[in-house]
């Protein structure tokens, strides 16, 4: 029998028990061993649970019993999680983790603790939910050179803005349901505002990169202003708005393009379809070249499912190892500067005459491609891939008139 400690009982670390409970068979099967849920750390009780006895408010009843060997970290937020976990990791005890906002910020700290301490820090849930995208891009990618990552990362975006596409729906009543199902953060504002999505973003490119980026590096744009006008013109150009977080990385120079915004993604490329709370992610390499990932990106059971997958990789041997890795805090020009990038943007402009306002955007932009069926008083068009500070300059002062949008094209 293995003793594990959960600290942090909510959505996640409560579904823990379940899964656990659930695939018991298959578990003594991948272990040979029992799981036991010794202690549950939280600052409630949960005098309804069947877990209710186990419930304690210290943590150093925890670290100090040498039978827990596992603490799965399910608090969220960096402290006390990042506190309670280097203790348990200098304590002995491996730490299995869902919480991305930790190990965006101090990976390379718990990390090097858990190899000191000949012990596993393990965080397959940290980003995808239940999709084994941390094992994969490590082992599976191990020798390649992953050039590209574009993830749609965040399952409540995701659902949000399918239920927009499809339904029309009010953007605050989907924000509700999204809540409901367990999906969004305790903080919605971290989902819709793209910074989950770029914690995310930051965590798979350290895996490839073993450079973890400072999260204030990455370009980060809300998905709040996305419209159904934005919806409706990404349809008629062929595609679909999707919150992507991206990553373009130069291993030959040590840089990487790191950045999270609405994107217009065109119907050809499966990310385009990964709807609901579902999370995809293209990875590409010169030697894969195109390779998916696709999964239930957020809740209860799917994000438990991962952190105990990792309990059970520690427990059986496999994989634990090749999942430990050495990450470093990446200098401060790793993250190329988001201004020198360049995008093709989709634009809509009010207008009482289009002409004017297309020959105006032609004397910008060079090249533009028009889009048919925009709203009345409206022009819509794509530019050619211009350098984000171009862009920006380009419609700074009004010149063209009042944008009413502008989206960037995968
Ligand atoms: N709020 C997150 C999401 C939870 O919606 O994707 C999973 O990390």
């Amino acid at each position: 029998m293995t003793h594990i400690a959960i600290i942090g009982f909510g959505v996640v670390g409560g579904g823990i028990t379940e899964v656990i409970r659930l695939n018991k068979k298959a578990i003594l099967r991948a272990t040979g061993d029992e799981i036991n849920v010794k202690y549950i750390l939280d600052l409630r009780d949960f005098p309804d649970s069947p877990y209710a006895d186990r419930v304690v408010h210290d943590f150093s009843v925890i670290l100090n019993d040498p039978e827990v060997k596992i603490v799965c970290e399910t608090m969220g937020g960096v402290n006390p999680a990042f506190d309670y976990s280097m203790q348990a990791l200098r304590a002995g005890k491996s730490v299995v983790t869902s919480n991305k906002e930790l190990v965006a910020n101090r990976g390379v700290e718990l990390m090097a603790e858990a190899k000191k301490n000949g012990v596993s820090y393990m965080f397959e849930a940290s980003a995808g939910g239940g999709i084994p995208e941390i094992r994969s891009l490590r082992t599976s990618f191990g020798g390649d050179t992953v050039s590209e990552i574009d993830g749609i990362l965040n399952g409540t975006t995701n659902y949000i803005l399918t239920k927009m596409k499809n339904e029309g729906a009010d953007f605050a009543d989907v924000l509700k349901e999204a809540q409901k199902l367990g999906y969004a953060e305790a903080n919605p504002a971290a989902d819709v505002d793209g910074i989950d999505a770029q914690r995310k973003i930051v965590i798979l490119t350290a895996i490839v990169t073993n450079q973890l980026a400072s999260c204030d590096k990455v370009y980060t744009e809300t998905m709040t202003k996305i419209t159904p006008a934005d919806m409706d013109a990404a349809a008629r150009w062929g595609g679909t708005v999707k919150l992507l977080g991206s990553s373009r990385i130069d291993h030959e120079n040590g840089k990487a393009a790191i950045y999270v915004c609405p994107t217009f993604v065109p119907n050809s490329c499966p990310i385009a379809h990964v709807d609901d709370v579902y999370n995809g992610i293209r990875v590409n390499s010169p030697v894969t070249n195109d390779y998916m990932l696709y999964g239930r990106g957020a809740g209860r059971m799917p994000t438990a499912g991962a952190v105990v997958s990792d309990v059970v990789s520690i427990l059986s041997g496999v994989g634990a190892k090749e999942l430990a890795m050495d990450w470093e805090h990446a200098e401060d020009d790793f993250v190329l500067p988001f201004g020198d990038i360049s995008f093709a943007y989709y634009v809509r402009i009010s207008t009482d005459s289009v002409d004017e306002t297309l020959e105006k955007a032609r004397l910008v932009f060079g090249e533009i491609e028009v889009l048919a069926g925009s709203p009345a008083g409206c022009v819509e068009f794509i530019t050619a891939k211009i350098a984000e500070k171009d862009a920006n300059a380009a419609f700074e002062g009004g010149a063209l008139g009042e944008v009413q949008s502008r989206i960037r094209l995968m």
